[in-house]
């Protein structure tokens, strides 16, 4: 089958979950957590502990398919002895199999497991042979030149996949949010948020390139959120107070108020309109009832008052995005404030966007006025808005899947025959998109 017919497989493989699918689609066929469990050395049999194995055949033979005609394969039997997702967790509750998430605060720090994922996600879910694909990849912003050749490395020799893309996730975000009404012009200029779980990004992009030297990243994502809800939960003594709770706790109640201490005003007056939730869960057969409270408002809080979870990060989001861009050049800072573009799932929550474009105004504001005052002269004052839409939650995904659906697409990856001709560094560089 040649490569000409075939949509693109779009992949963003992040610290907490990997997005799966084809280019076109609204939304990623496969959500999973990106972790892998192997087995841990000199455990023998007690396969009882793992779930059935998987459809490992197919990917057993696809993978002998691909060495016959490539020899640095080093693929045996034993390597397929993994699991991913979600039955890699499942598997390590056993004590054959130990559980690893090879990426970390958004980089991948570890090769073999990654290469491994990613066979098993390629073959295993997607099924499909990579040499008929273009594949676009994503990384973090400042990812470094060596990680975008281990990457071609395993995309090319390993899987022989016909071309790749690699793209950086704010850009991707940037392109997602076309989709919003608000976005008057499609530009690849703003300023993105992109927190996920291990990690918030505050990327400034002018023009398709980040803006490197002005980007901040801030300590605290969605696991932090999910592990300080905990911490409420064993402070009021709850039946459950296991992360799996936790988390559904986060997303399904959680929001982000106005103002923190009028907020605890509103929940203390009124108990019965905001104490009324509960969640059910089962705990060693056993049915819990566990009560939502304060942490509806407080958990997202962290965002805008971190000092409540006590952390050494101290510095508000809205006024890091301020820093980030202020120090971005002057000449692209009204567009960077005008078009602030959210992006990945601790970004969910309720009213996020709105607390988050208060409170930069009233920093601009402040500053505006200051320098009226200074100055004597009236300022046109600065454009705040935050863009929330409907595809934010997997933004990058879906900016990747708009963009490898184009004509233009397979023109700006470097196919298996350039990688073979050239070698590694040519996925140093790769030319931008033109905006469709
Ligand atoms: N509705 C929601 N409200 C709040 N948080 C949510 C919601 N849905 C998902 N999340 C959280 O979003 C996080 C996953 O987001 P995302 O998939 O963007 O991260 P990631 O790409 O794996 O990580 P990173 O970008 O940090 O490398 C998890 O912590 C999850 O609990
Ligand atoms: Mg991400």
């Amino acid at each position: 089958m040649s490569s000409m017919g075939t949509p693109a497989v779009v992949m963003d493989s992040g610290t907490g979950l990997t997005k799966l699918g084809f280019a076109g689609n609204d939304a990623p066929s496969w959500v999973f957590p990106t972790a892998i469990s192997t087995r841990v050395p000199g455990s023998s049999g007690s396969k009882s502990s793992a779930p059935s194995k998987p459809s490992i055949l197919s990917s057993a033979s696809a993978a002998s398919k691909i060495s016959s005609n490539n020899v640095s394969i080093k693929r045996g039997m034993e390597d397929l002895d993994f699991y991913i997702g979600e039955e890699a967790i499942e598997a390590a509750k056993g004590p054959s199999y130990s559980l690893n998430y090879p990426i970390r605060h958004g980089q991948i720090d570890n090769w073999d497991h990654m290469e491994r994922f990613w066979e098993n996600s390629i073959f295993k879910y997607l099924k499909c042979e990579p040499e008929d694909h273009y594949f676009l990849l994503t990384e973090p912003p400042l990812n470094p030149p060596e990680n975008r050749e281990n990457t071609a490395e395993i995309m090319f020799e390993s899987f022989s996949c016909a071309g790749l893309y690699i793209a950086v996730q704010a850009v991707l975000a940037l392109a997602a949010s076309w989709t919003s009404s608000k976005v008057q012009d499609r530009s690849l200029t703003g300023t993105v948020i992109d927190s996920g779980d291990g990690v918030t990004h505050v990327i400034p992009v002018a023009e398709g390139y980040v803006i490197g030297s002005a980007i901040k990243n801030i300590p605290i994502a969605g696991r932090d959120i999910t592990l300080f809800i905990q911490s409420l939960l064993r402070d009021r003594g709850e039946p459950d107070t296991s992360l799996r709770t936790a988390e559904r706790i986060k997303q399904e109640f959680s929001y982000v108020c106005p103002d923190m201490v009028k907020e605890f005003g509103k929940f203390d007056s009124q108990p019965e309109k905001f104490a009324q939730y509960i969640v059910e869960t089962t705990n060693r057969a056993k049915p819990l009832t566990v009560d939502v409270g304060y942490e509806r408002f407080l958990a997202p809080e962290i965002f805008f008052n971190p000092e409540i979870a006590s952390s050494d990060f101290l510095t508000p989001l809205p006024e890091v995005v301020d820093q980030v861009i202020q120090a971005s050049p002057i000449d692209v800072r009204k567009n960077l404030y005008r078009n602030i573009v959210l992006s990945g799932g601790s970004t969910m929550f309720k009213n996020f966007g709105r607390r988050l474009q208060l409170d930069l105004k009233s920093i601009v504001n402040e500053r505006v006025h200051q320098s009226e005052r200074l100055s004597g002269a009236k300022s046109s004052g600065v454009e705040v808005q935050v863009i929330s839409h409907k595809r934010q939650k997997n933004a990058v995904w879906f900016g990747g899947s708009l963009l490898a659906q184009t004509n233009e697409f397979k023109s700006y990856c470097h196919t298996k025959q350039d990688y073979d001709e050239y070698g590694p560094n040519i996925v140093r560089n790769f030319s931008l998109f033109s905006v469709p």
